[in-house]
């Protein structure tokens, strides 16, 4: 089992902690070590990708999942 877990938070992004090696598109090593928990943005209006900034909420992003909430 691993030690990183991963989350699909309701509505927003998916939420990964435990040890990560995040790259970019080119294969660039994203800095992760002043964040102990990395929410990647899955709704596409991050203007600070591959991160969440919150854009979700305004963009009212609905994900397909079922979820209470
Ligand atoms: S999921 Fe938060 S900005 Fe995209």
């Amino acid at each position: 089992m691993s030690d990183t877990k991963i989350t699909a938070m309701p509505n927003g992004p998916l939420m990964v902690e435990g040890p990560v090696q995040l790259v970019d598109a080119a294969g660039n090593a994203v800095d992760t070590s002043e964040r102990p928990r990395v929410a990647l943005c899955r709704c596409g209006q991050s203007a600070n990708k591959p991160f969440c900034d919150g854009a979700h909420g305004r963009a009212g992003f609905q994900d397909p999942t079922p979820h209470d909430g």
